[in-house]
């Protein structure tokens, strides 16, 4: 059976205190804190940069010290720069959409050739052919099942056959690739999409919209067990 984590997208936090909700929802059982940049140009919006990631880094840990990943969820172009920028301040995971940057291959190298993870984004409307040459590059494919842009939209139902086919590709490659999905994710249908194969869930609005997380994140673990 697959080990699940699930990633709070803190673009639903309170952005007046982000180090202590990163806190609080480490603290509520995050496995990973998912990190959403907007550059108002590849999307229709505009959130953090490296320099918010690094302030951040120190309160993305257990209170035994051991690190919480920060997972940064790149929804810019051009890509290489701030990739690498991202690596630098503290992320652990630095993920891009293959269609932001004219050399996928060189943008997953600037993340790469910095000792951090790489990811591909697809949006919903996205092919999935780049996998085809890049798939032994990477440690991890994000599967959009909403527009990139906003927290609080409505889960993409044909998401869900992309993430089959994704998850075909990942165990014909014989990787350790995780297999994450971005928006709509809720404690109602956590279940239907583990079991087309993702295993990383990203959850912004479901977590941060409520007063426990605690209980929000219990609630998808306890889906995804039954
Ligand atoms: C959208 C972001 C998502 C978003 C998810 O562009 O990539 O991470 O925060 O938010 P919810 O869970 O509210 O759909
Ligand atoms: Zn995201």
């Amino acid at each position: 059976s697959r080990t699940y984590r699930i990633a709070p997208s803190i673009l639903s936090a309170d952005f007046a205190r982000l180090g202590e909700e990163v806190r609080n929802v480490v603290g509520a059982g995050a496995d990973w804190i998912h990190f959403d940049v907007m550059d108002n140009h590849y999307v229709p919006n505009l959130t953090f940069g490296p320099m918010v990631c690094q302030a951040l880094k120190p309160h993305a840990k257990r209170p035994d010290g051991t690190p919480v990943p920060i997972d940064a969820h790149l929804m810019v172009a051009p890509v290489d720069a701030l990739a690498a920028a991202f690596a630098e301040a503290g992320a652990d995971l630095v993920s891009f959409h293959p269609d932001a940057s004219g050399h996928v291959h060189r943008s997953i190298q600037a993340i790469t050739s910095k000792g951090v993870k790489a990811g591909l984004v697809f949006n919903p409307a996205a092919p999935l052919d780049v996998l085809d040459w890049v798939i032994d590059d990477i440690d991890l494919v994000l599967v959009m099942s909403v527009n990139p842009g906003f927290g609080g939209q409505g889960f993409i139902d044909s998401a869900l056959r992309k993430i089959e086919a994704v998850r075909r590709r990942i165990d014909a490659s014989g990787k350790d690739i995780r297999l994450e999905v971005d928006g709509g994710i809720k404690v109602d249908n956590i279940a239907r999409v583990a079991a087309a194969g993702a295993d990383t869930f990203v959850a912004g609005s479901a977590i941060f919209g409520k007063p426990d997380y605690a209980a929000v994140i219990a609630a998808m673990r306890g889906a995804l067990v039954r």
